[in-house]
């Protein structure tokens, strides 16, 4: 990773390139501003417009006169939900020769975790802790969809989320903006290949901005009401990783904060974003959300709601039509509003420019290209392997996983989920097929063709039919070990799948008592979109494996866990909590004046009735082997501006199985000003030991990563003592050290956005 020194260089450099070509551009007009100069206010009006392909998610069907005439007339700036190498290649076609100035059309679509390969879902993904892992899936994606005529994905959503209700949580990378910020700058980097300048790259989208995650009670959509320190501290810093790795693009939140729409948010978007930030890229609205702005009551008309967003930059406008229908009259009645108008479309016509669009519109059409790279050998490997990586092992009694096919003989796989491969594919499935996603049955029977495997689906997530459970325990008793294979459907977690209840469906609970009553040796394959609040379950199975939903390669990755071909290793992003009354809970709160203490049942903060602790922590994860840590030594007992520390430990790999291990760095600020998290994560690092195996984890931080909003509205580093801990998870703290920070100073960036240098090294 790289320092934040250096990433200021680079920012630096940035800037000086840029204002190196405003010098030049004042002498010779970019091809953007020439094309400025020349067109008709309704023309600019339509590099605004974001047009909606059909249902099917390929436009064949929408190229009828009347669409094409749009684009002829050059009405549409962009299309999403659209899909192919040869109907995109038709439509760029008379967007580039028959419309007066040529401009091409920008196609976009939700690649989120896979176009056709489909990966595991994003908090699957997050669970890995391997930001490689997530810049490989987010590359295969991207080549994948870039072959088939798409420009721009919706994706990443960095929108921390510490409220398990909200059913969006499946889409990111959890509670911790830390671990946010690292896997939001990996998949910005695999999208865009590291260069959106370099044609034949995908367009990221950094949404929703600024603090969609926040919708109070987890009902999507809902108000966000927050400190100006949590938005800040919490829910901005993914944001401006993103930003700082060169999203192309961003997207507003439905939701507002403390009253104000983010769509029409100036002081957030333009203020905070563009001016405070420096990020110049096009900003899109979310789906109709510039004419919801009516809804919101904050604008009485939609000229006026899209004035309004027009002001706070947002520059194209997502299918709603407010700015194809209504901004040429708003502006009518003030012309000063062409400014606004004008920079929207520089925006626009700048990354159309980046992505190669002017020059060489039809990189994006080779149709055997498409052919080629579609659900390609090497990129379902890919899959499996990230399939592997994502996976949770949550609790493993009497080592009960992995197991040991020579000692059996005859196995039950249980749950309807077990064959459901369109749940396996989850939300957002792109152009993702049901039927070649592999199903844990399909994916066991073809690995463990001696086992005789007893099939049964018992009872479905989606209702509350129980008539097939007796079957389901008839084969239960039948084997030697169950499979038991149950939780939510891709239905149940996503957009506009808020729960109130964190349990498990009640068939799926039903079905789990029923089978753990057989007394047979029971693993359960948890599938689902969001932590579950599942106590009775995870005190009575013995083995439990947190899958979430794995995409195309799902039943061959758990079938690789299941029976040991790969250890598990991945940590929990966000915590379970053990009732669904005891959310949000997450494991960096502030200390309070009376803490959380589990010798005291009163008068602590904490709820009556229940334990202090939650069901799973955040960063919790087993695995097949175990590990030591030792020798902890940090390179300095003080640090001043500019300054690092070292902090420095010793893994070993002590359970006989080759493993990665997730190594955890957090943070805490005894005494400040003002209170500060008891915990904050401030390094990780994903390691694999072979058994027996040592290697030597340095983290390198600096002071501006302790950084905190003070009361004045800035960054700031306060003199001081500073306490860290290196773990296995926020709950299992191994070794602990502390250091003073010699002087106040400010600092400049959100702390938890900014990359703590990791360097691994084998010891002999
Ligand atoms: C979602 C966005 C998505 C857009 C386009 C909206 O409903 O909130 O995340 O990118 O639709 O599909």
């Amino acid at each position: 990773m790289s320092s934040p020194r250096s990433h200021l260089r680079v920012a630096c450099l940035v800037v000086a390139v840029l204002s190196c070509a405003g010098h030049a551009a004042a002498q010779n007009l970019s091809r953007p501003e020439t094309l400025l100069k020349k067109m008709t206010l309704d023309e600019k009006i339509g590099q605004l417009v974001q047009r909606a392909g059909g249902r099917q998610r390929a436009l064949n069907s929408r190229l009828d006169d009347a669409e094409l005439e749009r684009v002829r007339a050059g009405g549409v700036g962009s299309y999403l939900h659209v899909a192919g190498a040869e109907p995109l290649g038709r439509l760029q076609k008379v967007a580039v020769e028959e419309s007066r100035l040529g401009i091409p059309l920008l196609f976009a679509m939700d690649v989120v975790h896979g176009y056709r390969t489909i990966f595991p879902v994003p908090i699957a993904l997050a669970s890995t802790w391997a930001p490689e892992s997530e810049e490989r899936a987010a590359r295969v994606a991207a080549e994948e969809a870039t072959a088939a005529g798409l420009h721009w994905t919706f994706a990443p959503m960095i929108d921390i989320a510490r409220d398990p209700r909200w059913g969006r949580i499946v889409e990111g990378a959890g509670e911790d903006p830390f671990l946010g910020s690292r896997l939001a700058v990996a998949q910005v980097n695999g999208f865009q290949g590291g260069n959106i300048l370099r044609p034949g790259s995908l367009m990221a989208t950094a949404k929703h901005f600024g603090a969609y995650g926040a919708a109070i009670g987890g009902r999507d959509y809902n108000t966000a009401d927050l400190s100006e320190r949590t938005l800040q501290e919490v829910y901005l810093p993914p944001f401006y990783a993103a930003a700082r790795a060169g999203s192309g693009s961003f997207m507003v939140a439905f939701n507002d904060i403390a009253g104000v729409p983010t769509t029409a948010n100036r002081e957030l978007v333009r203020g905070t974003l563009r001016e405070r930030w420096g990020w110049q890229g096009l900003m899109v609205s979310d789906w109709g959300s510039v004419g919801e702005l009516l809804n919101h009551g904050v604008a009485a008309t939609r000229g006026e709601a899209g004035v309004l967003a027009l002001d706070a930059s947002v520059d194209m406008d997502m299918v709603g039509g407010v700015y194809a229908d209504d901004l040429k009259e708003a502006i009518a009645k003030d012309p000063a509003r062409i400014k606004l108008l004008d920079e929207a479309v520089l925006r626009i016509l700048r990354v159309k420019e980046q992505l190669g669009l002017f020059d060489k519109p039809m990189v994006y059409h080779d149709v055997e290209r498409e052919k080629s790279a579609l659900l390609s050998a090497e990129h379902r490997e890919s899959a499996r392997a990230v399939a592997r990586q994502s996976m949770v092992l949550l609790k493993n009694d009497n080592k009960l996983l992995p197991l040991n096919p020579d000692k059996l003989r005859t196995i039950a796989v249980i749950g309807a989920l077990a064959t459901d491969g369109r749940t396996m594919i989850g939300s957002w499935k792109a152009q993702g097929r049901e039927e070649e996603a592999v199903t844990l049955l399909a994916g066991l029977t073809a690995a463990q063709p001696k086992l005789k495997i007893l099939s049964a689906p018992g009872a479905d997530p989606r209702n509350a039919d129980l008539s097939g459970i007796p079957a389901a325990v008839k084969a239960a008793k039948a084997a030697d070990v169950v499979v038991l294979m149950i939780g939510e459907d891709y239905d149940q977690s996503a957009e506009a799948r808020s729960r109130s209840d964190l349990e498990l469906p009640v068939s799926q609970m039903e079905l789990a008592r029923r089978v753990l009553a057989t007394g047979k040796p029971v693993v359960v394959v948890l599938t689902n979109g969001r932590p579950l609040a599942m106590s009775w379950l995870a005190e009575k199975a013995p083995a439990i494996l947190e899958t979430w939903m794995l995409g195309t390669e799902c039943g061959n990755a758990i079938t690789d866990v299941l029976f040991g071909k790969y250890s598990p290793a991945g940590r929990l992003p966000a915590t379970f909590p053990r009732t669904t009354g005891s959310v949000p809970f997450y494991y960096a709160g502030n200390p309070t004046g009376r803490p959380a203490d589990p010798d005291l049942a009163k008068d602590t903060v904490r709820y009556h009735d229940l334990p202090i602790t939650p069901l799973f922590a955040f960063g919790h994860g087993l695995s097949y082997s175990a590990f030591g840590y030792s020798d902890l030594a940090q390179s300095t007992q003080s640090v001043g501006p500019g300054d690092r520390i070292d902090i420095s430990i010793t893994v070993e790999n002590t359970g006989g199985v080759a493993s990665d291990e997730v190594v955890q760095l957090y943070v805490r600020d005894p005494v400040a000003s003002i209170s500060r998290p008891v915990l904050e994560l401030r390094g990780f690092k994903r390691i694999e030991l072979a058994a027996g195996a040592r290697k030597r984890v340095t983290f390198s931080l600096t002071p501006e990563q302790l950084a905190f909003w003070s009361t004045r509205g800035q960054w700031l580093v306060e003199a001081g003592r500073i306490d860290f801990w290196i773990g296995a998870s926020s709950a299992d703290l191994r070794a602990n050290g502390s250091f003073e920070i010699s002087k106040t100073h400010t600092g400049t960036a959100p702390a938890a956005a900014l990359p703590t240098r990791v360097i691994v090294s084998n010891i002999n």
